[in-house]
């Protein structure tokens, strides 16, 4: 079976690749001809991974995967969430989007949020979606240089590291993304 996964990004696809069985042919949106942007225009992580994977049965006909990802934080009634990329603006910057953030929970005593990753899959026409949540904490401030987008402010419940301190190793054995990925390569593997 072909299988698109969403995105040109070939260190995902690499790292996606060795979890699949051997039936499961791995390409990427390049590796099927689209070079064009998907569309992403929804208001919630379903609605958007689902967009990017209907684009891609409904153009190209290949069965497909998308993802999205956001921080859900409790006090803000799951802001930044599907908007997390931009919540600063479309510069999409990581140290304005965490300033915004920290300016936003100023005063809020509820610091406890969760990053959530949805996937959604269209295989042979039939849509499927997953999801992989962390909990955790927002910092006052923020610690560590690793990772990427909101890391520096984030602590998982049962760590004392923020995910940017954490070896990358160790934030991919608990985070959304590896839970969401999970829960679709187990569905894959019944299935096919
Ligand atoms: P995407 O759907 O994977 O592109 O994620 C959307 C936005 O959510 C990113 O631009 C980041 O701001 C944030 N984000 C997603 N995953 C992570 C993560 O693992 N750590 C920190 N921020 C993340």
């Amino acid at each position: 079976m072909n299988l698109c996964m969403a995105t040109n990004n070939a260190h995902k696809i690499a790292e996606m690749k060795p979890l699949l069985s051997a039936s499961v042919q791995l390409v990427s949106l390049a590796g099927i001809g689209c070079h064009e942007e998907l569309p992403e225009t929804g208001d919630t992580l379903e609605a958007n991974s689902g967009q990017k994977a209907q684009y891609v049965w409904d153009h190209y006909g290949v069965s497909c995967f998308a993802d999205d990802t956001g921080l859900e934080v409790e006090a803000l009634d799951g802001e930044p969430g599907v908007y997390s990329a931009m919540y600063a603006g479309p510069q999409r910057d990581s140290g304005d989007n965490m300033r915004r953030l920290l300016r936003k929970l100023e005063g809020k005593e509820n610091c406890k949020a969760q990053f959530r990753t949805c996937i959604t899959l269209i295989l042979n026409g039939e849509k499927y979606q997953f999801e992989g949540v962390v909990k955790g904490t927002i910092l006052e401030a923020p610690r560590g240089t690793g990772g990427f987008g909101y890391d520096p402010l984030f602590v998982p419940d049962g760590y004392a590291q923020t995910f940017a301190e954490m070896p990358l190793a160790e934030k991919n054995k608990i985070s959304h993304r590896s839970r969401a990925v999970q829960e679709l390569i187990g569905f894959l593997g019944r299935v096919g």
